[in-house]
């Protein structure tokens, strides 16, 4: 088996698998994440009709459209601020359930979602465990800044307790300008290497003017399943 064909494999495993687990009839309002391991959370919803009458409440323009197409019922996070479960994918997990989010940029709707949350449910392939953040996903911890503030965030992430290697401005595949977010922000990647300290450096970030959303999601998710290459799944 090729190895995009196991990742794909232990993608689909993995949501089919937490969906069977934490979505059922009695669930009212759940949130939809974002990302290509969630279209396969949307795949088996799809295939049990006892989910239909579910309202799901998206997080980004793609799981607006996952859900549309699908011919679910979907719902806003203002009229359903409270969610039964929240299933997400993740770019990167450790063991006490620390994530990097925002690989697709949609880190914020993501974490308004996960928020009103009871259950927090991520959903990954087996290359997303890690033992410290930052050490398999090294295209950075994704902040969302407010455009005008960019710069300053950028110098201002110099100053943290743990110096980044280096942050970049993300940039739009063509390179035509920045990525902007569902909200009309830019991204910042910021590179730290291992991060020490998740929930110490989100406290830090969010503390900056003009950080919108940071990408690091710490003391959110109940649990965390991965789809392995043999297509076996396990949980966290
Ligand atoms: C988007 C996200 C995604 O959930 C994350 O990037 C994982 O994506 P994928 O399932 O495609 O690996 O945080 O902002």
């Amino acid at each position: 088996m090729s190895n995009s064909s196991s990742v794909e494999i232990g993608k689909q495993r993995a949501a089919h698998q937490a969906v069977d687990d934490y979505i059922n009839s009695e669930c009212k309002v759940v949130g939809i994440g974002s990302g290509s391991t969630v279209v396969y959370a949307v795949e088996r919803i799809l295939q049990r009709p006892e989910l239909k009458d579910i309202i799901y409440v998206p997080t980004s323009f793609q799981s607006k459209l996952l859900i549309v197409e699908g011919g679910l019922t979907m719902g806003s996070i203002e009229q359903y601020p409270d969610i039964d479960v929240t299933i997400d994918g993740a770019d990167e997990v450790d063991s006490q359930l620390n994530v990097i989010k925002g690989g697709g940029a949609c880190q914020f709707q993501e974490k308004l979602v996960a928020e009103a949350a009871k259950k927090f449910v991520i959903i990954a392939d087996y290359r997303k465990k890690s033992s410290q953040l930052g050490t398999e996903w090294t295209k950075g911890v994704p902040v969302e800044v407010v455009p005008i503030a960019y710069k300053s965030v950028m110098k201002s992430i110099e100053n943290l307790s743990q110096k980044p290697l280096k942050s970049t401005l993300r940039m739009a595949i063509n390179k035509a300008g920045p990525v902007v977010t569902d909200n009309g922000n830019f991204v910042i990647d910021a590179h730290f290497g291992g991060i020490e300290d998740p929930a110490q450096l989100l406290r830090e970030m969010k503390l900056l003017t003009g950080v919108y959303e940071v990408g690091l999601f710490c003391n959110m998710a109940e649990i965390a399943y991965f789809g392995e290459a043999d297509g076996s799944v396990n949980t966290l």
